[in-house]
C-alpha cells in the first residue's frame, strides 16, 4: 500500500510474509519487503525500482492510486536481481510508453532476463535526469552492492537516497514504512543477518560505496528492504560499515557443533562453560543439526570468537561444518580468532579436513587444533574448557 514520505517522494513497496526462503536459501520467518518508490516532479514521474513478479500488480495499483490518469514516465532500476526486477516486463504492460533507465549492465540484463530492449535509457555515473519544475535524480554506480550492476539514485532535492540493497534487512514492515513512525529493534538482528547472508561476501565494493556517499548529501535513505531510515541511520551506516570491514560487531564467541552421539556436542559445550568462565556473556551456540545456515552466518559476522568442532565423517570432514567452512571462506570473513575440535574413532581425518579448508581461507588457528579419541573424560573435557578460555584470551 502506498506512503507518502515527503513532498515529492511516495513508498510503493510491498510486503512478502509467504516466501519461506529467501533466494530460495535463507529463512525470513519475519518475511521481507520489496521496496519501491515514486519519485514526482513537476514534468515527469519516476519510478524508483521494481518488486517481485508476484507482487506486479499491487505495485501497480498503488501507482495507479498517486498518478490518476497520469502516466509515470520512467522507471529506473538500481538492481536486476528478480527480487526487485521481476515487475518489470508487467511495469512495461501497463504501462507501454515507460522508459527503462539503468547504466549499461543493467539494461543489458534487462534484455536478458526479460527480452525487453526498446524505450531504454542508458545513463553513465554522476548523470541526472531531469524530472521537471527543478527536480531532477542523479545516479552515482556502486558495483557489486550486491551485483555487479547496482547503483543508488540520488533525489537531492528532497535529499533522498535510493540505494537498492546497501542499508537493508529482512523482515516485512508492519504497518510503517519509516523508521520515525516504527520501533525498529526488531530490524537489527535481521540486518546482520541479512548482510552476512547475501551481501557479505562483497565488503570492499560496500566499503568503497560507503566513501563515494559519504559526501553526498541526504537525510532519507530508501532502500529495497525493511525501514526507510532517518532517524536511526547513524546506527545502520555502523553497522554496514564494521561488517563490511569484517569487524565483529562485539566481543562474544560463536560455538558451532556436530555430532552424531553427543561425544562431541559434549565437548563444545565444555568449551562453551570454558568462555563464558573468561567472562565472556555474549555466547552463541549452534548444533549443525537444528540451527540453519542462515542465522550460524550471522553470528560469525557479529562475534569475536568462533569455536568449531565436529567429528570424523566417512574418513572426512562432517558434511555440514564444510558447509560452514565454505561460507566463511566465500565471504572472506577475517579478524577473527577460532579453535577447532574434533573427535574419532579410528583416525582423525575430521579434524585435519576441518584445519585444511579454514587455513585456505582468510581465518587463523589461535592453538593447535584439539582432536580427541572416541568418548571424551575427565581430562579431555578439561583440555576443551581451556582452549575455550584460551580462544577468549584467558590464561589456561
Ligand atoms: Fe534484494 Fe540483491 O536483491
Amino acid at each position: 500500500m502506498e506512503r507518502k514520505i515527503s513532498e515529492k517522494v511516495y513508498y510503493i513497496g510491498v510486503n512478502d510474509r509467504t516466501t519461506h526462503r529467501f533466494e530460495g536459501l535463507w529463512p525470513i520467518p519475519a518475511g521481507v519487503s520489496y521496496n519501491s518508490y515514486l519519485a514526482l516532479g513537476s514534468e515527469k514521474a519516476a519510478i524508483i525500482d521494481g518488486v517481485e513478479v508476484s507482487h506486479s500488480l499491487d505495485q501497480i495499483a498503488s501507482i495507479r492510486r498517486i498518478l490518476g490518469d497520469r502516466k509515470p514516465d520512467y522507471l529506473v532500476i538500481n538492481h536486476m536481481e528478480p527480487d526487485h526486477s521481476g515487475s518489470i516486463a508487467i511495469l512495461r504492460s501497463a504501462f507501454p510508453d515507460i522508459t527503462i533507465v539503468g547504466n549499461a549492465q543493467t539494461i543489458s540484463m534487462v534484455n536478458g532476463y526479460y527480452g525487453v530492449d526498446t524505450n531504454t535509457l542508458t545513463v553513465k555515473d554522476g548523470e541526472s535526469l531531469s524530472l521537471g519544475g527543478g527536480s531532477s535524480l542523479q545516479f552515482l554506480l556502486t558495483p557489486m552492492v550486491h551485483w555487479p550492476e547496482t547503483m543508488v539514485t540520488l533525489f537531492a532535492e528532497e535529499k533522498t537516497l535510493f540505494t537498492g540493497d546497501a542499508f537493508g534487512c529482512y523482515g516485512a514492515l508492519n504497518g510503517g514504512v519509516v523508521d520515525t513512525e516504527m520501533d525498529v529493534e526488531g530490524y537489527f538482528p535481521e540486518m546482520v543477518r541479512y548482510y552476512a547472508n547475501i551481501v557479505g561476501r562483497y565488503g570492499r565494493f560496500v566499503q568503497k560505496a560507503m566513501t563515494r556517499l559519504a559526501d553526498v548529501e541526504f537525510d532519507t535513505v530508501c532502500p529495497t528492504h525493511g525501514p526507510i531510515w532517518r532517524e536511526h541511520f547513524p546506527r545502520v551506516a555502523d553497522i554496514y560499515d564494521k561488517l563490511s570491514r569484517y569487524e565483529p560487531l562485539d566481543e562474544g564467541a560463536t560455538v558451532i557443533y556436530g555430532s552424531m552421539y553427543g561425544n562431541t556436542a559434549r565437548m563444545a559445550e565444555a568449551a562453551a562453560q570454558g568462555i563464558a568462565e573468561a567472562g565472556v556473556k555474549n555466547i552463541a551456540v549452534h548444533d549443525l543439526s537444528s540451527s540453519n545456515l542462515s542465522y550460524i552466518i550471522a553470528d560469525l559476522f557479529r562475534h569475536r570468537h568462533i569455536l568449531l568442532a565436529a567429528p570424523t565423517y566417512s574418513d572426512g570432514l562432517f558434511p555440514p561444518m564444510g558447509e560452514v567452512i565454505d561460507a566463511i571462506n566465500l565471504r572472506g570473513l577475517s579478524n577473527r580468532r577460532v579453535a577447532l575440535i574434533g573427535s574419532h574413532t579410528w583416525a582423525p581425518k575430521g579434524i585435519k579436513s576441518m584445519s585444511e579448508a579454514l587455513s585456505a581461507g582468510s581465518l587463523e588457528l589461535v592453538a593447535e587444533p584439539l582432536s580427541i579419541k572416541q568418548a571424551p573424560g575427565t581430562d579431555e573435557l578439561a583440555a576443551c574448557r581451556a582452549l575455550g578460555r584460551h580462544l577468549v584470551g584467558a590464561e589456561c
